[in-house]
Protein backbone atom coordinates (compact mmCIF):
# COMPACT_ATOMS: atom_id res chain seq x y z
CA UNK A 1 0.00 0.00 0.00
CA UNK A 2 0.99 3.54 -0.49
CA UNK A 3 1.74 6.02 2.19
CA UNK A 4 -1.16 8.28 1.14
CA UNK A 5 -3.90 5.46 1.56
CA UNK A 6 -2.83 5.03 5.40
CA UNK A 7 -4.18 8.40 6.38
CA UNK A 8 -6.11 8.64 8.57
CA UNK A 9 -4.14 5.94 10.68
CA UNK A 10 -6.64 3.83 12.70
CA UNK A 11 -9.96 6.32 12.84
CA UNK A 12 -12.95 4.62 13.82
CA UNK A 13 -15.59 5.19 11.16
CA UNK A 14 -18.27 7.28 13.66
CA UNK A 15 -20.12 9.19 10.85
CA UNK A 16 -22.37 8.30 8.68
CA UNK A 17 -24.05 9.73 5.46
CA UNK A 18 -27.20 8.85 4.51
CA UNK A 19 -28.30 11.20 1.24
CA UNK A 20 -32.27 10.74 0.99
CA UNK A 21 -32.97 13.35 -1.26
CA UNK A 22 -33.12 12.22 -4.55
CA UNK A 23 -36.41 11.99 -6.36
CA UNK A 24 -37.76 9.16 -6.06
CA UNK A 25 -39.15 8.97 -9.79
CA UNK A 26 -39.04 5.16 -10.40
CA UNK A 27 -41.44 4.84 -7.71
CA UNK A 28 -44.01 7.20 -8.55
CA UNK A 29 -46.70 7.93 -7.18
CA UNK A 30 -45.65 6.39 -3.69
CA UNK A 31 -42.64 9.05 -3.56
CA UNK A 32 -45.01 12.29 -4.86
CA UNK A 33 -45.33 13.62 -1.64
CA UNK A 34 -42.75 11.18 0.62
CA UNK A 35 -39.58 10.60 0.47
CA UNK A 36 -38.53 6.69 -0.83
CA UNK A 37 -36.70 5.78 2.23
CA UNK A 38 -39.75 6.65 4.30
CA UNK A 39 -41.34 3.34 2.60
CA UNK A 40 -42.29 0.67 5.18
CA UNK A 41 -40.12 -2.65 4.60
CA UNK A 42 -42.93 -4.83 6.64
CA UNK A 43 -43.13 -2.56 9.56
CA UNK A 44 -40.03 -0.31 9.50
CA UNK A 45 -39.28 2.38 7.14
CA UNK A 46 -36.23 1.83 4.76
CA UNK A 47 -33.96 4.58 6.22
CA UNK A 48 -34.70 2.64 9.58
CA UNK A 49 -33.25 -0.30 8.43
CA UNK A 50 -30.12 1.34 7.06
CA UNK A 51 -29.70 3.67 10.71
CA UNK A 52 -30.02 0.56 12.68
CA UNK A 53 -27.14 -1.25 10.59
CA UNK A 54 -24.68 2.22 11.10
CA UNK A 55 -25.41 1.97 14.66
CA UNK A 56 -24.34 -1.68 14.71
CA UNK A 57 -21.33 -1.23 13.02
CA UNK A 58 -20.29 2.09 15.96
CA UNK A 59 -21.86 4.91 13.59
CA UNK A 60 -23.00 7.57 16.42
CA UNK A 61 -22.96 10.48 14.00
CA UNK A 62 -25.92 10.18 11.35
CA UNK A 63 -26.02 12.67 9.13
CA UNK A 64 -28.94 13.09 6.61
CA UNK A 65 -28.47 14.65 3.46
CA UNK A 66 -32.45 15.89 2.87
CA UNK A 67 -34.21 17.39 -0.05
CA UNK A 68 -37.92 18.59 -0.08
CA UNK A 69 -39.33 15.80 1.63
CA UNK A 70 -37.52 16.95 5.05
CA UNK A 71 -39.95 16.82 7.63
CA UNK A 72 -41.40 13.20 7.55
CA UNK A 73 -37.28 11.44 8.23
CA UNK A 74 -36.65 14.39 10.60
CA UNK A 75 -40.24 13.56 12.55
CA UNK A 76 -39.33 9.93 12.20
CA UNK A 77 -35.97 10.05 14.52
CA UNK A 78 -37.53 12.84 16.61
CA UNK A 79 -38.68 12.38 20.26
CA UNK A 80 -42.44 12.35 19.78
CA UNK A 81 -43.97 13.46 23.00
CA UNK A 82 -48.04 13.19 22.58
CA UNK A 83 -47.52 9.32 21.33
CA UNK A 84 -45.30 8.60 24.35
CA UNK A 85 -47.53 10.11 26.84
CA UNK A 86 -50.57 8.10 25.21
CA UNK A 87 -48.37 5.04 25.38
CA UNK A 88 -47.67 5.97 28.71
CA UNK A 89 -51.18 6.35 29.63
CA UNK A 90 -52.36 3.44 27.73
CA UNK A 91 -49.83 0.78 29.74
CA UNK A 92 -48.53 0.17 26.46
CA UNK A 93 -44.74 -0.58 27.25
CA UNK A 94 -43.91 -2.79 24.59
CA UNK A 95 -44.79 0.00 22.17
CA UNK A 96 -43.34 2.39 23.87
CA UNK A 97 -39.85 0.75 23.64
CA UNK A 98 -40.09 0.04 20.11
CA UNK A 99 -40.94 4.22 19.59
CA UNK A 100 -38.11 4.80 21.92
CA UNK A 101 -35.38 2.68 20.17
CA UNK A 102 -35.74 4.35 17.16
CA UNK A 103 -33.16 7.22 18.51
CA UNK A 104 -31.00 5.81 21.07
CA UNK A 105 -29.25 8.24 23.69
CA UNK A 106 -25.85 8.14 22.46
CA UNK A 107 -27.12 8.58 18.91
CA UNK A 108 -26.95 12.28 17.10
CA UNK A 109 -28.94 12.71 13.99
CA UNK A 110 -27.87 15.94 12.03
CA UNK A 111 -29.56 17.57 8.58
CA UNK A 112 -28.42 19.48 5.99
CA UNK A 113 -30.36 20.21 2.91
CA UNK A 114 -29.38 19.20 -0.35
CA UNK A 115 -31.54 22.64 -2.28
CA UNK A 116 -31.18 20.53 -5.95
CA UNK A 117 -30.95 16.85 -6.84
CA UNK A 118 -27.49 17.23 -8.80
CA UNK A 119 -26.85 14.03 -8.13
CA UNK A 120 -25.26 11.04 -5.30
CA UNK A 121 -21.75 13.09 -5.71
CA UNK A 122 -23.19 16.46 -4.66
CA UNK A 123 -25.13 14.79 -1.84
CA UNK A 124 -22.35 13.78 -0.43
CA UNK A 125 -20.61 16.86 -0.73
CA UNK A 126 -23.11 18.75 1.11
CA UNK A 127 -22.15 16.74 4.11
CA UNK A 128 -18.50 17.30 3.82
CA UNK A 129 -18.40 20.10 6.68
CA UNK A 130 -20.19 17.82 9.15
CA UNK A 131 -17.83 14.93 8.31
CA UNK A 132 -14.54 17.41 8.65
CA UNK A 133 -11.04 14.96 8.14
CA UNK A 134 -12.38 11.64 9.04
CA UNK A 135 -13.09 8.27 7.29
CA UNK A 136 -16.78 8.12 7.09
CA UNK A 137 -19.84 6.10 5.58
CA UNK A 138 -22.44 6.13 3.16
CA UNK A 139 -25.53 4.14 3.47
CA UNK A 140 -27.71 4.43 0.72
CA UNK A 141 -31.47 3.30 2.55
CA UNK A 142 -32.84 2.38 -0.60
CA UNK A 143 -30.81 -1.02 -1.02
CA UNK A 144 -31.48 -2.66 1.94
CA UNK A 145 -28.90 -5.45 2.97
CA UNK A 146 -29.95 -7.83 5.22
CA UNK A 147 -26.42 -10.07 6.72
CA UNK A 148 -25.00 -11.50 9.95
CA UNK A 149 -22.83 -9.48 10.65
CA UNK A 150 -24.53 -6.69 9.08
CA UNK A 151 -22.55 -5.25 5.96
CA UNK A 152 -21.49 -2.57 7.11
CA UNK A 153 -19.99 -3.79 10.27
CA UNK A 154 -18.36 -6.39 7.89
CA UNK A 155 -16.84 -3.35 5.38
CA UNK A 156 -15.80 -1.31 9.35
CA UNK A 157 -13.94 -4.34 10.45
CA UNK A 158 -12.67 -4.78 6.47
CA UNK A 159 -11.49 -0.71 7.16
CA UNK A 160 -9.84 -1.29 10.47
CA UNK A 161 -7.52 -3.88 8.63
CA UNK A 162 -6.53 -2.20 5.14
CA UNK A 163 -7.00 1.33 6.46
CA UNK A 164 -7.97 2.54 3.07
CA UNK A 165 -11.34 3.19 1.07
CA UNK A 166 -13.73 0.54 0.71
CA UNK A 167 -17.22 -0.26 -1.22
CA UNK A 168 -18.96 -3.10 -0.69
CA UNK A 169 -20.00 -4.63 -4.15
CA UNK A 170 -21.98 -7.72 -5.85
CA UNK A 171 -21.96 -9.86 -8.91
CA UNK A 172 -24.33 -8.31 -10.90
CA UNK A 173 -25.82 -10.01 -14.52
CA UNK A 174 -24.56 -8.52 -17.45
CA UNK A 175 -27.84 -6.37 -18.65
CA UNK A 176 -28.11 -5.32 -15.38
CA UNK A 177 -24.00 -3.14 -15.33
CA UNK A 178 -26.00 0.24 -16.80
CA UNK A 179 -27.67 0.39 -13.23
CA UNK A 180 -24.40 0.16 -11.48
CA UNK A 181 -20.66 1.66 -10.73
CA UNK A 182 -18.65 -1.54 -12.15
CA UNK A 183 -15.14 -1.95 -10.49
CA UNK A 184 -11.91 -3.73 -11.96
CA UNK A 185 -8.90 -4.97 -10.28
CA UNK A 186 -6.47 -7.55 -8.88
CA UNK A 187 -8.05 -10.07 -6.43
CA UNK A 188 -6.10 -9.70 -2.36
CA UNK A 189 -8.21 -12.75 -0.95
CA UNK A 190 -11.45 -13.98 -1.64
CA UNK A 191 -13.84 -11.25 -0.60
CA UNK A 192 -10.84 -8.12 -1.05
CA UNK A 193 -9.86 -6.63 -4.38
CA UNK A 194 -7.63 -3.56 -4.98
CA UNK A 195 -9.45 -1.54 -7.29
CA UNK A 196 -7.55 -0.42 -10.64
CA UNK A 197 -10.69 1.24 -12.65
CA UNK A 198 -14.24 2.17 -11.91
CA UNK A 199 -16.85 3.18 -14.69
CA UNK A 200 -20.15 4.54 -13.73
CA UNK A 201 -23.58 2.45 -15.65
CA UNK A 202 -21.21 1.14 -18.53
CA UNK A 203 -22.91 -0.77 -21.34
CA UNK A 204 -22.36 -4.41 -21.32
CA UNK A 205 -20.27 -4.81 -24.01
CA UNK A 206 -17.68 -1.56 -22.42
CA UNK A 207 -17.97 -2.70 -18.69
CA UNK A 208 -14.49 -4.29 -17.12
CA UNK A 209 -16.42 -6.73 -14.98
CA UNK A 210 -19.39 -7.27 -13.47
CA UNK A 211 -18.88 -6.70 -9.55
CA UNK A 212 -21.59 -3.84 -9.24
CA UNK A 213 -20.96 -1.34 -6.04
CA UNK A 214 -23.99 -1.64 -3.83
CA UNK A 215 -25.11 0.77 -1.53
CA UNK A 216 -22.73 1.12 1.04
CA UNK A 217 -19.58 2.55 1.04
CA UNK A 218 -16.57 3.57 3.31
CA UNK A 219 -14.27 6.87 2.23
CA UNK A 220 -11.47 8.33 3.14
CA UNK A 221 -12.09 12.79 3.21
CA UNK A 222 -10.08 12.82 0.34
CA UNK A 223 -12.72 12.22 -1.30
CA UNK A 224 -14.30 15.51 -0.61
CA UNK A 225 -11.98 16.61 -2.96
CA UNK A 226 -12.01 14.86 -5.79
CA UNK A 227 -16.07 14.93 -6.20
CA UNK A 228 -15.89 19.12 -6.14
CA UNK A 229 -13.43 19.22 -8.73
CA UNK A 230 -15.05 16.63 -10.95
CA UNK A 231 -16.71 17.98 -13.78
CA UNK A 232 -20.65 16.49 -14.34
CA UNK A 233 -20.52 12.80 -15.25
CA UNK A 234 -23.22 10.41 -16.58
CA UNK A 235 -26.57 11.98 -16.93
CA UNK A 236 -25.35 15.22 -16.36
CA UNK A 237 -25.23 14.57 -12.49
CA UNK A 238 -21.87 14.84 -10.00
CA UNK A 239 -21.26 11.40 -9.81
CA UNK A 240 -19.91 9.76 -6.68
CA UNK A 241 -18.55 7.35 -8.98
CA UNK A 242 -16.29 10.46 -10.41
CA UNK A 243 -14.73 11.54 -7.92
CA UNK A 244 -13.92 7.57 -6.48
CA UNK A 245 -12.09 7.51 -9.88
CA UNK A 246 -9.97 10.27 -8.91
CA UNK A 247 -9.29 9.63 -5.49
CA UNK A 248 -7.93 5.97 -7.13
CA UNK A 249 -5.36 8.08 -8.52
CA UNK A 250 -3.73 8.92 -5.00
CA UNK A 251 -4.72 6.07 -2.53
CA UNK A 252 -5.98 2.61 -2.44
CA UNK A 253 -9.23 2.13 -3.19
CA UNK A 254 -10.86 -1.44 -1.79
CA UNK A 255 -14.26 -3.51 -3.06
CA UNK A 256 -15.43 -5.89 -0.71
CA UNK A 257 -17.59 -8.37 -1.67
CA UNK A 258 -20.19 -8.47 1.26
CA UNK A 259 -21.53 -11.38 2.71
CA UNK A 260 -25.68 -11.07 2.48
CA UNK A 261 -28.28 -10.31 0.75
CA UNK A 262 -29.18 -6.73 -0.87
CA UNK A 263 -32.97 -5.96 -2.05
CA UNK A 264 -32.92 -2.66 -4.54
CA UNK A 265 -35.76 -0.86 -3.11
CA UNK A 266 -35.68 1.66 -5.12
CA UNK A 267 -37.36 -0.81 -7.75
CA UNK A 268 -40.90 -1.80 -7.04
CA UNK A 269 -39.57 -5.03 -8.33
CA UNK A 270 -37.06 -5.31 -5.06
CA UNK A 271 -39.40 -3.42 -2.78
CA UNK A 272 -42.37 -6.36 -3.08
CA UNK A 273 -39.16 -8.85 -2.63
CA UNK A 274 -37.99 -7.51 0.74
CA UNK A 275 -41.47 -7.31 2.01
CA UNK A 276 -42.06 -10.92 1.13
CA UNK A 277 -39.07 -11.98 2.46
CA UNK A 278 -38.69 -10.25 4.88
CA UNK A 279 -41.96 -10.73 6.34
CA UNK A 280 -41.75 -14.63 5.98
CA UNK A 281 -38.74 -13.84 8.35
CA UNK A 282 -40.58 -12.11 10.91
CA UNK A 283 -40.83 -13.79 14.20
CA UNK A 284 -44.08 -13.15 15.14
CA UNK A 285 -45.95 -12.34 11.66
CA UNK A 286 -43.91 -14.97 9.58
CA UNK A 287 -45.53 -18.27 10.25
CA UNK A 288 -49.18 -17.09 9.80
CA UNK A 289 -48.04 -15.11 6.55
CA UNK A 290 -46.69 -18.20 5.10
CA UNK A 291 -49.78 -20.34 5.57
CA UNK A 292 -51.72 -17.18 4.06
CA UNK A 293 -48.88 -17.07 0.81
CA UNK A 294 -49.56 -20.83 0.58
CA UNK A 295 -53.47 -20.39 0.30
CA UNK A 296 -53.14 -18.00 -2.87
CA UNK A 297 -53.90 -19.17 -5.98
CA UNK A 298 -50.07 -19.07 -7.67
P1 LIG B 1 -30.95 7.08 -7.17
O1 LIG B 1 -29.99 6.87 -8.24
O2 LIG B 1 -31.75 5.91 -6.73
O3 LIG B 1 -31.90 8.29 -7.59
O4 LIG B 1 -30.17 7.69 -5.92
P2 LIG B 1 -33.30 8.75 -7.02
O5 LIG B 1 -33.58 10.10 -7.55
O6 LIG B 1 -33.37 8.62 -5.53
O7 LIG B 1 -34.33 7.67 -7.61
P3 LIG B 1 -34.90 7.45 -9.10
O8 LIG B 1 -33.78 6.84 -9.89
O9 LIG B 1 -35.38 8.77 -9.63
O10 LIG B 1 -36.06 6.50 -8.88
C1 LIG B 1 -29.37 6.91 -5.07
C2 LIG B 1 -29.37 7.53 -3.70
O11 LIG B 1 -28.82 8.83 -3.75
C3 LIG B 1 -29.71 9.80 -3.22
C4 LIG B 1 -31.08 9.15 -3.30
O12 LIG B 1 -31.93 9.65 -2.29
C5 LIG B 1 -30.74 7.66 -3.09
O13 LIG B 1 -30.62 7.34 -1.71
N1 LIG B 1 -29.57 11.03 -4.03
C6 LIG B 1 -29.51 10.97 -5.38
C7 LIG B 1 -29.50 12.25 -3.37
O14 LIG B 1 -29.57 12.34 -2.13
N2 LIG B 1 -29.35 13.38 -4.12
C8 LIG B 1 -29.28 13.34 -5.48
O15 LIG B 1 -29.12 14.41 -6.10
C9 LIG B 1 -29.37 12.11 -6.12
Amino acid sequence: MSATSLRPPTMPVKKAIFPVAGLGTRFLPATKAQPKEMLPVVDKPLIQYAVEEAYAAGVREMIFVTGRHKRPIEDHFDMTFELEVALEQAGKQELLDIVRSVKPDDMECIYVRQAQALGLGHAVLCGQRLVGNEPFAILLADDLMVGTPPVLKQMVDQFAEWRASILAVQEVPPEHTRRYGIVAGHAVNDRMMDIQRIVEKPAPEVAPSRLGVAGRYILTPGVFHEIATQPRGVGGEIQLTDGIASLLRREKVFAYRYEGRRYDCGSKEGFLEANVELALQHPVLGPGFRDWIKTLPI
